[in-house]
């Protein structure tokens, strides 16, 4: 099946010669960019398409004609704005006719895809001036006013809204009979596939042009939708959005940008990543090219994650997500581990880290925002209305996952932790996650912290003792003689052991080791560096190794994904930057920065043709070495890789991080890094960072100088007076 077609399309007929092509090349699929020797095109031939921040651009030019659609969704309008324009570049007058096309989904989204039966007779979409109507499940006079509508900027010549009668008989996308005959044929939808096709007719001289907008909106309101399409006959105020979205966009940027030796570096950091990450926080896991929007919801580890992405940006956003995450916890302290943002539903699923994401939200907002106050603020509880402030609820979660111990005195592991294809549990209900037990710890601290700013002492003393009982038992119990094991399988066995035959190591109880602090510094380079031996790959490091070779209900659902691919083995991006930040601590910046670059989309655009996966968004996984595709990206966008690896290179590689006292400078670069700056909004106040690096050294802040004083230690001030302050670290 064709993978990338999207619909939207645009045909453009030439009458005179019965000849038609696509403005976006797709689906018709004629030959625009035909390469005539090496390097030089067909002259008046050509394709280009241009991703930004909110649209996208494809340029297209056939028989001398210039198409240029830009797509974009204004920020406050339910719609979606084609900015269309087209150019006869050639010597003679031509006559065009352009037909749009679109194909709407059946309203219910699992009965569109369950029931035709059903929903292929409840269809309907009919024509009213220059638009068509999509009216399935529009009955008014129940209330239900849900409609989707489709507009030209200009008077139409005709229209469709009947795919069938579009298409035509043995026809398809490619090849549409009222497009190929060169004339709508007035189709109106009453049962069937209900699409929007509108025809116009231009005729342009040599040189001239013309521009048209199409709208395709949903509303429950027909008047708000007579406006948008009233609005929208004026090219100028789709002109007006696209700069107004532009702006935002620059105006967000301005909260974070970096200059970094490496150009690769800045354009994640500055664009891309911030630009997923936002995408991340919007959708979750909800719907995107890999979710369908009605499997996988908001994850609630996922989208407590996400924040860590855009907290410098949109805190307040932040907050109100995090509020949401708290009505989501149980008032035992376990949470849901996903729900729908529409229907607002959850669904349980017990995994056993799901409670502790909470702790990493808050105190990664109260951290940048200094609002300390907000853990005196209260939310419900997804059983009870009764309402609690938010620190008892980041207790109550702690005390979940610690009265939830195993034989060993280690977190049970329930359905899975992070990992969600490790499903270890079985009829003796006894598998451990030493993993999660390293969450635990770090969350624990994290507690501690923020119960000495209540003046919560006894909180404190119960979570400083929580922390430090667990990281003794983890040492004594679960070091393997040169790494971490990742868990006690129901029997008691080790997993992620050099015992096993199969997934012998596990990175994420090395890194965790390290970040989580449990770890002494002998302990920790060992990990760290048989991660390096043995699951770091020329494509980044994998999450296991050996993989599994079967299926085995023991270990999970791991084994049923071929060797190489997930979290079989797979190189997972989002666990990648916990290696990042691990070796980031340890101050092997050269060893930090080669992880970071192996994975970073920028970075693999030279071997795009491999890695597959747009070379500008990270991907949940890449293939492992066991795979034949080794190196190939899948499950782009919606990914805790997003968050993740902007936390590892701003706040761990850059290193200027957000804590509760001010902001940290600690740099850990590669060592021959010689300067680099950061310009960065931190609690009502800019902050222009430059860091000097002229021992040529991986880190350490030698000197701090903060508007020409210099300062001990390495954490900057908030200043929140709105004003500029010029912060020189030196290394060294
Ligand atoms: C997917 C899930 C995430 C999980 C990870 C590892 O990315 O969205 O919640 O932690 O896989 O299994």
């Amino acid at each position: 099946m064709p993978a990338d077609r999207p619909g939207r399309y645009i045909y453009i007929r030439d009458d005179s010669k019965d000849e038609f092509w696509s403005a976006t090349w797709q689906p018709v699929l004629k030959p625009l960019a035909e390469k005539k020797g090496q390097g030089s095109r067909v002259r008046g031939q050509g394709y280009e398409c241009r991703h930004g921040m909110s649209y996208t651009t494809i340029k297209s030019e056939y028989d001398n004609i210039v198409a240029e659609t830009t797509y974009f969704v204004p920020l406050k309008e339910n719609l979606e704005v084609w900015l269309f324009s087209i150019k006869n570049n050639s010597k003679k007058k031509r006559s065009l006719a352009i037909f749009t096309y679109v194909e709407f989904c059946l309203w219910h989204a699992i009965m569109d895809m369950t029931d035709f039966q059903y929903t292929l007779n409840i269809s309907k979409a009919v024509n009213e001036k220059d638009a068509v109507y999509h009216l399935t499940g529009y009955f008014p006079n129940v209330g239900r006013n849900d409609f989707a509508y489709f507009a030209s900027s200009e008077k139409i010549k005709g229209f469709d809204c009947d795919r069938e009668t579009f298409i035509g008989p043995y026809n398809s996308e490619a090849n549409p009979l009222a497009v190929s005959r060169g004339k709508s044929f007035n189709s109106i939808n009453s049962g069937g596939n209900p699409i929007a096709s509108l025809c116009n007719r231009i005729t342009l001289k040599p040189a001239e042009g013309k521009q048209f907008v199409f709208i395709l909106g949903t509303s429950d309101d027909k008047k708000e939708a007579d406006k948008f399409i009233g609005k929208y006959k004026d090219i100028k105020n789709a002109e007006n959005e696209f700069a107004a979205l532009r702006e935002y966009w620059t105006k967000y940027f301005e909260n974070y940008a970096a200059k970094t030796p490496d150009e690769n570096v800045n354009l994640m950091v500055n664009t891309w990543n911030q630009y997923q990450c936002r995408t991340t926080f919007n959708w979750s896991r909800s719907a995107s090219y890999y979710e369908s929007g009605i499997g996988r919801g908001m994850g609630f580890r996922d989208s407590n994650q996400d924040t860590l992405g855009v907290v410098h940006a949109i805190p307040d956003k932040v907050k109100a997500r995090i509020k949401e995450l708290l009505a989501n916890q149980f008032e035992n302290g376990s949470s849901h581990h996903q729900f729908f943002p529409l229907t607002k539903k959850g669904e349980k699923g017990g995994y056993s880290d799901d409670p502790l994401w909470l702790i990493l939200s808050v105190s990664g907002y109260i951290k940048e925002t200094g609002n300390v106050d907000f853990l005196r603020e209260t939310a419900p509880f997804t059983d009870s209305p009764h309402e609690e402030e938010v620190f008892e609820h980041l207790k109550r979660a702690i005390d979940y996952v610690a009265g939830s111990l195993g034989p060993h005195g280690l977190p049970l592991i329930g359905f899975a932790d992070w990992n969600d294809c490790l499903n270890l549990m079985g009829k003796n209900k006894a598998a451990e996650s030493v993993w999660v037990g390293q969450f635990l710890v770090w969350a624990a601290r994290e507690v501690v912290k923020l119960s000495k700013t209540l003046s919560k002492n006894d909180d404190a003393k119960r979570y400083t003792k929580l922390a430090s009982d667990m990281k003794d038992r983890i040492n004594s119990l679960a070091w393997d003689g040169d790494w971490y094991i990742r868990a006690f399988d129901d029997d008691g066995n080790p997993v992620g052991s050099s015992k096993n035959n199969e997934g012998k190591i596990d990175l994420l109880t090395q890194a965790w080791a390290v970040i989580s602090g449990i770890s002494d510094d002998k302990r920790s380079v060992r990990c760290m560096d048989m991660v390096k031996r043995h699951l770091a790959s020329r494509h980044g490091v994998m999450l296991i190794t050996p993989p599994y070779t079967t299926y085995d209900p023991k270990i999970g659902a791991v084994g049923t994904f071929a060797p190489g691919l997930k979290e079989n083995g797979g190189i997972f991006c989002h666990a990648n930057p916990w290696a990042m930040i691990a070796e980031a601590i340890l101050g092997r910046g050269a060893q930090a920065f080669d992880y970071y670059r192996k994975i970073a989309p920028a970075f693999r655009n030279e071997i795009a043709d491999i890695h597959q996966t747009e070379p500008y968004v990270y991907s949940q996984y890449i293939a492992g070495s066991a795979h034949p595709a080794f190196g190939r990206g899948r499950n782009s966008w919606l990914t805790g890789s997003a968050a993740w690896n902007l936390v590892a290179i701003t706040q761990y590689l850059l290193g200027v991080r957000a804590d509760y006292e001010g902001l940290v400078v600690d740099p850990c670069v590669p060592a021959h890094w010689k300067n680099f700056k950061i310009r960065r909004v931190f609690r009502d106040a800019i902050y222009d960072i430059e860091v000097k690096n002229p021992k040529r050294v991986s880190k350490g802040v030698k000197d701090l100088v903060v508007d020409g004083k210099r300062i001990d230690g390495n954490i900057v001030p908030p200043f929140k007076d709105k004003r500029t302050h010029k912060v020189e670290a030196k290394m060294g």
